[in-house]
């Protein structure tokens, strides 16, 4: 049982003070009962709740899988410019727990990024014992050598202030000036760095896959749900 006013205010209805003045606005009711709730501080059952004749939005949270376009940040901050939770509709992005990346996609890489507001989900994903395989496809500013692929798999590369060197790296050629890199982790940049530190500029990266994810099916700016058991 959750608290009316603090259950909407969490799903993004509307303010914990303004949840009086949506009762009075919308018809919310319980399942198998016709009484109109207006006392906002009861406490109710998520699943029998009806606003306007239907079910609560995602009460029990949210993972989503994202083709993020080039342009946006993952960070919420605003001073940051146009963020990727702009794609979603406006009452998620009310929600406490606040939606938010499961790692981060750099504002000029495009590709696949997961948000959720399963906190727990995003500290087991991004935890440095998590080593999901996320793979990039890179174009680069000359030529990628066949000797890069060795130097990236033995797990030796040390980036610029770091302590530990990257873990190995599965680098596969797809043309001259095409690459595509697989990782197990997700240092700051990582992609950009591990090829800077051989003398190549990263112009486009695109996330591809994370995991079994992939983008089929998904319109860059565009979402698709995913149940929220999927990491289990
Ligand atoms: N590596 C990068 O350099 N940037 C990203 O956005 C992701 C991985």
């Amino acid at each position: 049982m959750r608290r009316l006013d603090q259950l909407l205010a969490n799903l993004g209805y509307c303010s914990r003070r303004g949840a009086r003045d949506f009762l009075k606005q919308h018809e919310v009711v319980l399942t198998g009962d016709t009484t109109r709730l207006s006392d906002s501080a009861i406490k109710v059952d998520p699943e029998r709740l009806l606003i306007n004749g239907e079910p609560l939005d995602h009460p029990d949270g949210l993972l989503l899988l994202v083709n993020k376009p080039t342009g946006l940040v993952c960070s919420h901050d605003e001073r940051e410019g146009p963020n990727v939770y702009s794609l979603l509709p406006e009452r998620w992005r009310g929600r406490n727990p606040q939606i938010t990346s499961i790692g981060r996609l750099d504002k000029d890489t495009s590709g696949l990024i997961l948000l959720t507001d399963l906190t727990p989900l995003v500290h087991r994903l991004t935890s440095p014992k998590h080593h999901v395989p996320k793979r990039y496809l890179a174009t680069l500013n000359g030529a990628v050598l066949e000797s890069l692929i060795p130097l990236f798999a033995a797990g030796t590369l040390l980036l610029e202030g770091e302590r530990a060197p990257c873990a190995p790296a599965h680098l596969e050629i797809l043309g001259e000036r095409r690459a595509a890199l697989t990782l197990t982790e997700g240092r700051y940049h990582q992609v950009r760095r591990m090829f800077a530190a051989h003398g190549l500029t990263v112009l486009t990266l695109h996330r591809e896959r994370f995991g079994s994810l992939t983008l089929s099916g998904v319109p860059e700016g565009q979402f698709k749900e995913l149940p929220l058991s999927f990491f289990d």
